[in-house]
């Protein structure tokens, strides 16, 4: 019996058709890789449905097109055998949990290898996702490569844009892990050995977003973590490097130092064309992959695709930071409409004054791309946000609930930041209610007599 490799992209393909059979949406007709496979998945989502989809008829192409296998909590949390409700604080714990990889003696992409003149990335099905971009993008495309100075590796998303048979341009603007690692091998005068991976679970794109952990500790070793057992990893010709044995596609080569080249614009997460870059240069060598690989996409632009993954990482990182210190804090949302990133709403049992402020300056400085942050006491429902606009409106009094700190280091495409230091104002707003005696109380109606209302309203033959 053929076995399925669970820690794969195929192994959730498999979990999502035996356990979530309707939530599973193959496309046989023809579609184009020009807008066509993005804007099906906006229509979806216009509907209100998220489904894994799969393009299996690519006009010009032979491989079939995987996308949107992030777009849907209840799928996310399914990977972690969680509920919904429960999936950031499932998280947080197992993202704690550093598990060392399995070294496999050889990777599922090992079946195809293309090197030299023979390298031609224009053949994979890469979609051009929205008119403004400036080309086709790989956006599903973990890159991974070693630390010059320690030899730690890392893995993460990097966009890339299709330049030429053997070229891709890079943006690094996040400035984490890959970015510095860059920096270090140009100050030795190197290129940066690099694999960009294609085709993973999507608890390896889920690990790959973690910010907060010890510089000696592996991501794939926290992508084993939220497995719960080792990641097996299997050499590919590289640097040294390792990448995920179940992998469909490995595109292995350089992130050139001191190279430069207009890269952008492209349709990202904040709803925006987004000219603003690191202007990398990655050439690509050798290709290796499954003989039947799947080509993954991410969904650009505002999709839940390219946005959920962001959200449920940044809840579970910011109740990490904030464990720590405020026992009392319950609860913390980064809603998809604010990009996944900019805000963060965290609900907290109010003890004493000027506890929300502590927690407002420990969330703020997680990590950079959360600028804004809203306290709210635990009656309100951080994920309804008229609710928290409703504490918003009713609880802050603004001289004194709101906190700003300018010149703070964020996100490159944040498009408020400064376009010459990319530095935001960052701010919180501290909606709970002042404890002082006599501050109004909330109206509520009990449980019994809502259960009342609903038979009176029944008894009417008026279905709720
Ligand atoms: C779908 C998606 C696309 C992303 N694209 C980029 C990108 O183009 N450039 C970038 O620097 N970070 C991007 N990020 C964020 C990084 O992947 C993230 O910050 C990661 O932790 C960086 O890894 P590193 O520490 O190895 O640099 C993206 C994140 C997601 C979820």
């Amino acid at each position: 019996m053929l076995t399925i490799d669970n820690q794969s992209l195929r192994g959730f393909l498999h979990h999502v058709e035996t356990r979530f059979p309707h939530e599973l949406l193959r496309i046989k007709g023809q579609v184009d890789t020009h807008l066509e496979t993005t804007s099906a998945v906006f229509e979806l989502d216009h509907a209100g449905k998220s489904p894994v989809v799969i393009f299996e008829n690519v006009a010009g192409h032979s491989m079939p097109i995987v996308t949107n296998i992030a777009g849907n909590r209840t799928l996310l949390a399914s990977c972690l055998g969680v509920e919904p409700a429960d999936i950031a604080d499932a998280f947080r714990e197992r993202s704690q949990k550093h598990i060392p990889c399995e070294l496999v003696s050889k990777g599922a992409w090992d079946e195809v290898v293309i090197e030299g003149d023979d390298v031609d990335l224009t053949k994979l099905p890469i979609p051009h996702q929205f008119s403004v971009d400036a080309a086709p993008y790989i956006t599903a495309g973990q890159v991974t490569a070693r630390d010059p100075v320690t030899g730690i590796d890392t893995t993460g998303f990097h966009r890339l844009m299709l330049k030429g048979k053997n070229k891709l341009g890079i943006s690094l603007h996040s400035r984490r892990r890959m970015y510095e690692f860059h920096r270090r091998a140009e100050e030795q005068g190197q290129s940066l050995p690099a694999a960009i991976v294609i085709g993973n679970h999507p608890l390896h794109y889920m690990g790959s977003m973690v910010y907060a952990y010890p510089p000696n500790v592996r991501k794939f070793e926290i992508i084993g973590g939220l497995f719960g057992e080792p990641y097996r990893l299997a050499k590919c010709g590289v640097g040294d490097l390792e990448v995920p044995a179940g992998a469909e596609i490995v595109i292995e080569g350089e992130i050139l130092a001191n190279e430069h080249e207009p890269e952008g614009p492209f349709g990202e997460f904040t709803g925006y064309a987004s000219y603003r870059s690191t202007q990398n240069i990655f050439i690509a060598k050798r290709i290796r992959m499954r003989r039947d690989a799947y080509f993954h996409s991410v969904v650009a632009g505002m999709s839940r695709d390219h946005i959920l993954i962001s959200c449920i990482t940044r809840e579970g990182e910011i109740l990490n930071a904030l464990r720590k210190n405020i026992p009392n804090v319950k609860a913390v949302h980064v809603p998809h409409k604010t990009c996944g990133a900019f805000m963060a709403i965290v609900s907290m049992k109010k003890v004493s004054e000027g506890e929300p402020k502590m927690a407002m300056l420990s969330a703020l400085g997680t990590e950079l791309y959360t600028k804004y942050v809203v306290m709210v006491d635990e009656d309100v429902d951080i994920y309804d946000m008229e609710d928290v606009m409703w504490a918003i409106a009713t609880r802050v009094r603004a001289e004194k609930d709101i906190i700003m700190v300018p010149g703070v280091k964020s996100a490159i495409i944040d498009p408020t930041s400064d376009p010459v230091t990319f530095t935001v104002t960052k701010m919180g707003i501290d909606a709970t209610a002042p404890t002082e005696a006599g501050f109004a109380e909330r109206l509520t109606i009990s449980d019994e007599q809502r259960a009342r209302a609903r038979s009176i309203l029944e008894s009417a033959n008026f279905s709720l």
